[in-house]
């Protein structure tokens, strides 16, 4: 077994590393196109992506990779390079990895040129590396979340070993830039603004596996926008942990040390890209001068996904979320009266420790109202070496889960009531793709996020349409294609 395991890495970002990486590309291409002559077809290989966007576009990164070195993208996991990227935020993202990894065995003993790896976020918690080493001999590859970067030399020396290699680092405060991307769709595309988080929510266990803020330099994130611009890309979503806080890393008088409105203020003036979203603010540091930004310019979306998490002030101090309820619906007012046409949607957690049935009413009660858009509801869930695992007033599960079916009533209304408001509107719509269920039907998404399905060409797939939203069913909405939209939208 090779094991490297890295305290830190302390270079600066740097051109050569990304340059040596595409080196190992070709090396590994002529390792595929060896197996490809034994196996007589194109080796096959299957990314499988767990967790949140950051992740997602991680994984785009790798399926590049494997693509550049000769794979062929499979979406089947009966394949010849299987690789599973995780997630660790809630202990049921990783009782998903483990169920799909037993699984993958099977079609292992199957294919013995298989090889299977394994990486992201649940890799760089120690106990998950050491049940896979124990419990699940037949994986070839282990890496973190810090050193993704170095994949393609990561491929190379699993392809010719038979040993389980593992490679996790602590902490990287590194960022490669310019390496291969593969993106899922040709239309839009996710953007990496920062890296890691720094706020430590005392239930999260991202800021220890993601590591601190890494903000990239803003001449970086703009010439990534306008390679995705002249590449067809329309929207891009400006992807951290907490965009508000994006840039503060740089040391005061650094020309790249600037606010994150005015970093979407300079992504939405990229020619071509015609919309803008962001996720996640963090509603401790949202500013006027980014709701202002959002007011004046109608290419950034109108919809803010901003985590309450809990409604309570006292259980807010105790996640160490840095405000109140009262401060949250200030914002929220602040950004209605700003934006009336925005939709505003939320993660809450129900049953952090110490959380009374009163908590909960609170947490309802902002949900009324905030009004919100939609929201995701999750069940706290203890995640091993964050503060709130060990606070001695763990809520019983029934409680839990009677106030979580209360909250999801209230949360399903307010969609609901939310989604009326949109009907009869004529909007601008980006065709994502045909409807899962129906041929006929295309999908689009607004600016303000909700779907809408409509008779349609798929040659309109990629591009903006005017939708009339005629039949509201919930969450999305059916429609049909109008000559012009009113404005809750771009320009
Ligand atoms: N950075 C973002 C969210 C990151 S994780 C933010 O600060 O809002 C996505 C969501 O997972 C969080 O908003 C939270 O609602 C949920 N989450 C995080 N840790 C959790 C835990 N231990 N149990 C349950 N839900 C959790
Ligand atoms: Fe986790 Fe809080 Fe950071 Fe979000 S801001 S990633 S919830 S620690
Ligand atoms: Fe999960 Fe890691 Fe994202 S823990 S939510 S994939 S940052």
């Amino acid at each position: 077994m090779s094991i490297n395991i890295l305290n830190s890495s302390r270079e600066e970002v740097s051109d050569a590393e990304s340059l040596s990486q595409l080196g190992f590309i070709d090396s590994a291409k002529e390792k595929v196109k060896k197996l490809s002559e034994e196996l007589g077809r194109t080796p096959r290989a299957c990314v499988v992506t767990f967790g949140c966007q950051m992740n997602a576009r991680d994984s785009e990164k790798l399926l590049a990779i494997l693509k550049l070195a000769g794979y062929e993208e499979s979406e089947s996991e009966d394949a010849d390079f299987v690789i599973y990227n995780t997630c660790t935020v809630r202990d049921n993202a990783d009782q998903r990895v483990f169920g799909r990894l037993g699984q993958c065995s099977n079609f292992k003993k199957k294919n013995p040129h298989m090889k299977i790896a394994i990486c992201g976020c649940m890799m760089q918690e120690q106990v998950a590396v050491e049940k896979i080493q124990k419990s699940y001999r037949f994986v070839d590859l282990i890496f973190g979340t810090h050193n993704i970067y170095k994949f393609a030399e990561l491929l190379n020396t699993c392809l010719e070993s038979d040993r389980m290699i593992i490679d996790i680092w602590k902490e990287s405060d590194k960022i490669v830039e310019d390496l291969p991307v593969m993106r899922k769709y040709p239309f839009k595309s996710g953007v990496n603004i920062m890296f890691g988080c720094n706020n430590f929510c005392t239930y999260c266990i991202v800021p220890y596996v993601r590591g601190r803020e890494r903000s990239r330099a803003p001449k970086d994130i703009i010439r990534e926008c306008e390679k995705l611009a002249a590449d067809g890309v329309k929207e891009v979503m400006l992807l951290g942990q907490n965009v508000n806080s994006y840039g503060l890393d740089f040391e005061d008088g650094d020309p790249r040390k600037i606010s994150f409105a005015q970093l979407l203020k300079m992504v939405s003036e990229v020619q071509g890209i015609e919309r803008v979203r962001f996720m996640t603010p963090h509603p401790k540091d949202f500013s006027d001068e980014l709701i202002d930004v959002i007011a004046q310019n109608k290419k950034i979306a109108r919809h803010i996904h901003m985590p309450l998490q809990s409604g309570n002030s006292e259980i807010l101090r105790r996640m160490n979320r840095k405000y109140t309820k009262e401060s949250y619906l200030e914002l929220v007012d602040r950004i209605r009266n700003r934006l009336p046409d925005v939709a505003i949607t939320t993660d809450i957690i129900v049953g952090f420790p110490g959380e009374t049935d009163e908590a909960v009413d609170d947490t309802i009660d902002v949900c009324n109202k905030a009004a919100f858009d939609n929201a995701f509801t999750f069940i706290y869930s203890k995640r091993v070496g964050t503060p709130a695992a060990s606070f001695e007033d763990q809520v019983p599960e029934d409680v839990v889960k009677r106030n979580f079916d209360r909250l999801l009533k209230v949360v399903q209304e307010n969609a609901k009531n939310q989604a009326l408001k949109l009907q009869g509107r004529s909007e601008r719509v980006l065709v994502e793709g045909v409807n899962d269920h129906d041929e006929a039907l295309l999908t689009g998404r607004m600016s303000n996020n909700t779907l809408v399905h409509f008779p349609g060409d798929r040659e309109l797939i990629g591009s903006f349409v005017n939708v009339e939203l005629t039949e509201c069913h919930g969450f999305y909405y059916m429609g049909r294609r109008c000559e012009e939209s009113q404005q809750l939208t771009e320009n």
